[in-house]
């Protein structure tokens, strides 16, 4: 599966702007993290866009969250090794992953919405986010409060978290403007 056609599947099922950008945050960091640590860059890219195309499905209901984005994709010729992925981030369910993938998705689920944050802070402008923001930000615990930083710490397995912080940083300002930010 190209972009393209994931761009459109995800589209199509999500509705809400935020949401959708979320889904474009999650999978610029996970191609870039795929590079770094051993992945494959498009079908992690993939995953990242995909991984919550139930979201407005299950309208909330975490117990379905997950499952039903598995279902989904099987039902529009996706592979297990993408819907699987999808499945299996909602930890609420299926408890920690060790698997590589799962590990860079649940950081990288968990971080985008920090670093659009901070964005949101510089008036939208990401150009003026730093990694610093970002470290900063990441020890105030009320700021994005959905981030989950232990979360995000798994990552530490792999790099320091201030790599992390930059290499998530770099590829949202790469795709800034599909993100509405400058
Ligand atoms: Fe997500």
């Amino acid at each position: 599966m190209n972009r393209e056609d994931a761009l459109g599947i995800m589209t199509s099922f999500l509705e809400k702007e935020s949401l959708r950008n979320h889904c474009l945050a999650t999978a610029a960091i996970m191609k870039a993290l795929a590079l770094r640590i051993g992945g494959d860059p498009d079908q992690w890219e993939t995953i990242g866009l995909l991984h919550d195309i139930d979201y407005e499905v299950v309208g909330g209901d975490m117990q379905r969250h997950g499952n039903e984005g598995y279902q989904m994709l099987l039902e529009r010729g996706l592979g297990e090794e993408i819907a699987g992925a999808v499945r299996r981030h909602n930890d609420i369910l299926h408890g920690k992953s060790e698997k590589l993938v799962d590990v860079a998705l649940q950081s990288a689920d968990n971080i985008s919405g920090l670093i659009i944050a901070c964005a949101a802070v510089k008036g939208g402008r990401i150009t003026e986010v730093t990694e610093k923001t970002i470290r900063k930000k990441f020890k105030e615990r009320s700021f994005a409060a959905g981030c989950r930083r232990e979360n995000v710490e798994d990552i530490t397995r792999f790099m320091e978290l201030s790599e992390f912080f930059s290499l998530s940083l770099t590829a949202l300002q790469g795709i800034r403007s599909e993100l509405g930010l400058s």
